[in-house]
């Protein structure tokens, strides 16, 4: 029995006094592989330094290695110093190091679940976790029937009135509809859809979430934000890393599933839904859910999308293979490693305004920001040579890395004649406030701890994001190899011609 007790001078309403998770122990399964060590462990001592974490908040590592407790905090304590975003402190990892355990095993061995379900309970018994724990699996999809199996066969699902057990899950959530229901299907077999939180680690973004903030606390944009003034939507998540000791992973999986079916329809879905009547995990998903149910691709897809894979050649002063010579792939993959789309939201709001949804590797730069794009002034009363360089107005929400907000408008050049030129208007978070974001891991984690699902996708939203994606990922797979692209451009040809049929071209972030 877990008693409750409540702090009588705590004001819920109080902003300087943030959440703490309550006693509570995660278990990571995993924890050998790199989300694990890069954002898994760095969040969790950064959660530590900042006081969020309970007194005797337990971190335990499942894996095959042959380590002891020692091992595995040794691995942590080397993430941390390298990946952390706070500084290190000597106190507050030792305080973490305390509730560190390893359990070693491999999946099919009932032994090892077992001695985990022991370590959990000993650590309940000494340390004061109160029941509480979330298994973050960490781990490809064809491992997750096997685990919730034991979770559940261990008692290690089993909860009561007054404790908790909560899943986590990562993408890839399956590879198409049928593959996700399934997955799906597995997962809620053992845990309540309420208890699993899937990971879309861009909802954990600051400045992902900003863009609530921006659309429905404002007067100035919401008025706007329609097909009457709207010309077309790009969202882009351009990287310039490739693809090398990815291979196991990404080989056959691909741009469009990796990051379209899940980051980049969020980011769609924020952007595009209906102002949810409050907050709440349950209005909010309300609206996504609506949103993505209106989303189609729009074809003819051999127009209207565009599939790369980067060639060979020099990116910035180096070097660099193709997709096909980066170790581990297959010379002959078809993996896609660009990808394009034109969707359609088929609401009275957004009717016949293209949403082009764009990502690739070894892209011009990093950077993800969605551009709306505003329609021409119905008329012009100048000179037609005077708004020569006038293009469209657009605003810019900059997700990364120059975490902002961007207005482009035109002004008159400064001079005898009239003469108008696109200017901007810049918001920066480094200018504007002196707190420095959380990593998306930090505040995800959190919320698992707290219970809190605003953040996560909920399964209808993960399938309906596969339907409006199959249609497409079937027409490539018909069509054959995706079209070579030359390392540090923007993409292959083919997408230029997407925007360039209706008129359109993508802007240069
Ligand atoms: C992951 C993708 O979800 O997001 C990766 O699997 C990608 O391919 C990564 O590199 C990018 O994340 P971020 O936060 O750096 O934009």
């Amino acid at each position: 029995m877990t008693r409750s007790w409540t702090n009588p001078l705590r004001d819920p309403r109080d902003k300087r006094l943030p959440r703490i998770a309550g006693p509570s122990s995660l278990v990571i399964f995993g924890v050998t592989g790199d989300l694990s060590r890069k954002k898994l462990m760095p969040a969790i001592y950064d959660l530590a330094h900042r006081g969020l974490l309970p007194p005797g908040f337990s971190l335990i590592g499942f894996a095959r290695r042959e380590w002891e407790n020692q091992d595995f905090g040794e691995v942590v304590h080397d993430a941390v110093a390298e990946y952390a975003r706070t500084p290190f402190r000597e106190s507050v990892w030792n305080r973490l190091a305390e509730g560190i355990r390893f359990v070693q095993g491999t999946f099919d061995d009932d032994d090892a679940f077992d001695r985990l379900a022991e370590t959990v309970h000993q650590l309940d018994a000494e340390r004061g976790t109160g029941g509480n724990t979330a298994f973050y699996l960490s781990i490809p999809p064809w491992a997750f029937p096997i685990v919730t199996k034991q979770l559940s066969r261990s008692g290690l699902a089993d909860s009561d009135e007054d404790t908790w057990r909560r899943v986590v899950i990562e993408k890839p959530f399956g590879h198409d509809l049928a593959s996700a229901q399934e997955l799906n299907s597995v997962v809620n077999h053992v845990f309540p859809e309420e208890s699993v939180f899937r990971i879309d680690h861009y909802l954990g973004k600051e400045t992902v979430q900003n863009i609530m903030a921006l659309r429905f606390a404002n007067q100035l944009f919401e008025p706007l934000w329609n097909a009457h003034y709207v010309d077309h939507v790009q969202i882009t998540m351009a990287e310039d890393i490739g693809l090398g000791g990815r291979a196991a992973y990404y080989d056959g999986i691909g741009a469009a599933r990796d990051v379209i079916q899940n980051h980049l329809l969020q980011l769609l879905a924020l952007t595009a839904m209906e102002e949810p009547v409050s907050f709440e995990p349950g209005a909010l998903r309300a609206e996504k859910v609506k949103v993505l149910g209106a989303t189609k691709a729009v074809g003819p897809f051999d127009e209207t999308t565009a599939a790369g894979q980067y060639a060979g050649g020099w990116q910035g002063g180096k070097k660099v293979p193709g997709l096909a010579q980066e170790a581990g792939f297959r010379k002959e993959s078809t993996t896609e490693t660009y990808a394009a789309v034109t969707l359609e939201v088929q609401n009275r709001r957004w009717a016949g305004v293209p949403f082009y949804l764009r990502t690739g590797k070894r892209l011009g730069r990093r950077v993800t920001e969605i551009a709306v794009v505003f329609k021409r002034a119905p008329h012009l009363p100048f000179d037609s040579t005077s708004t020569e360089e006038l293009g469209e107005n657009a605003m810019v929400i900059r997700v990364q890395p120059d975490e902002g907000v961007t207005m482009r408008f035109g002004s008159k050049v400064p001079g005898t004649t009239m003469e108008v030129r696109d200017v901007t208007m810049d918001f920066g978070y480094g200018h504007s406030f002196t707190e420095s974001s959380p990593e998306a891991y930090e505040r995800l984690i959190l919320d698992v701890l707290l219970g809190e699902p605003s953040l996560f996708p909920v399964n209808e939203e993960v399938e309906l994001s596969w339907k409006i994606l199959d249609p497409v990922l079937e027409h490539w797979a018909e069509r054959g190899s995706p079209e070579p692209y030359a390392p540090g451009s923007w993409g292959p040809p083919s997408a230029d011609r997407m925007l360039e049929r209706t008129g359109r071209h993508w802007r240069r972030p």
